[in-house]
């Protein structure tokens, strides 16, 4: 069994280290506290051979500068907000624009940059927690967030948010691992399998924010409620040709709070699978299409549509589209959510 890594560095002061967790059957998954990041996972294939399945990078000093979210904890609030602007009880507040003209993943500076705090670390949990301050790149309200990862014995990967405001905000946080069943650095995810439980999703402005319009995926490229292999259909005109897929799916669930199904993601050679599971009613499905040619883990070279992020959140800009799922915590309030990255071999 590997040991904790005592890799350690600073960054303003603050403490940042990889923690590892492990289960019995030999998988393991290493988190820093910089960013919440899951930097390596490694799951079996059907022949029992451990591979690495997530983009990252060799050393905490790079995980800092490179960042591409990977494996972070997105927030305040993941995915776009339009114009970077939101409105509470009549006040409005404004964000800064850092994705075209809207904001993206909490801002310039989101939770995928803040040192976390260790509350406790063991082979199979590791609790982090985190004070947005009232006013932090424009949100209100001083946010106490505590994410949870813990590796279970049935491979996966739970994840935990938990967060309380005394002022009312918007919260929407997810997980922003980009998956590789193949392992990290061997090519493309245009040959796994893509299912998704969702029989809407959300329409996209010329700004790559929501409209507000929930549409039908039947007899449109954005049906996956049949398990298809992505290459079929990443060049569709639905999605960005030559880039890629960035859109919201809308998951099926029978109550707001289960715990549902999103869908998974299947490679046929390793036999890998990735079972998805959330409380939240979105899942941005993305193909890593801004990903150009990132020197990453060993010097394999990442790129576009090299890895597959299912980052399940609120609907992307719910804030400004009071007919999405509401994204608003107030003080009486909490937020608790889960995901769920399960792994299995078929
Ligand atoms: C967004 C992409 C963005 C990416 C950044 C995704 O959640 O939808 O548009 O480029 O995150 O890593």
């Amino acid at each position: 069994m590997k040991t904790a890594k005592q890799l350690q560095i600073e960054l303003d002061g603050k403490p940042i280290s990889l923690y590892t967790l492990f289960n019995k059957n030999g998988m393991s998954v290493d988190i820093t506290n910089y960013g919440g990041k899951i930097i390596s996972l490694f799951v079996p294939d059907k022949n029992g051979k451990f591979d690495d399945v997530v983009l990252g990078f060799d050393t905490l000093e790079e995980v800092i500068e490179k960042d591409f979210y990977f494996g972070a904890i997105c927030g305040r609030f993941a995915n776009r907000i339009k114009d970077g602007k939101f409105n509470i009880d009549g006040v409005e507040y404004s964000l800064a624009i850092n994705n075209g003209t809207n904001s993206l993943h909490g801002g310039l500076h989101g939770f995928n940059e803040k040192v976390w705090e260790v509350k406790s670390a063991s082979e199979k949990e590791l609790v982090l927690s985190l004070l947005s301050p009232d006013g932090d790149e424009g949100y209100p309200g001083n946010l106490n967030i505590i994410t949870t990862y813990t590796l279970t014995d049935e491979n996966e990967i739970k994840i935990h948010y938990e967060a309380t405001t005394d002022k009312a905000t918007i919260v929407g946080l997810t997980n922003h691992s980009y998956f590789n069943l193949k392992g990290v650095g061997n090519g493309t995810v245009c040959d796994h399998q893509l299912q998704l439980n969702a029989d809407f999703y959300t329409v996209l402005d010329e700004s790559f924010a929501p409209s507000g319009e929930i549409r039908p995926v039947e007899n449109t490229a954005f049906d996956f409620r049949i398990a298809t292999v992505i290459s079929e259909r990443v060049d569709h005109e639905a999605f960005v040709p030559g880039w890629g897929m960035d859109n919201n799916w809308c998951i099926q669930k029978n109550q707001a709070g289960d715990l549902a199904l999103v869908g998974y993601v299947y490679e046929p050679v390793s036999g890998r699978k990735m079972e998805v599971l959330t409380t939240q009613p979105g899942v941005q499905v993305y193909t890593g299409n801004y990903i150009d040619k990132v020197i990453g883990k060993k010097g394999k070279i990442y790129d576009r549509q090299d890895a597959i992020c299912l980052e399940t959140q609120g609907f992307p800009n719910s804030p400004n589209v009071p007919h999405f799922p509401s994204s608003l915590l107030r003080p009486e309030g909490k937020y608790d959510e889960w995901c769920v990255y399960k792994f299995s071999v078929e």
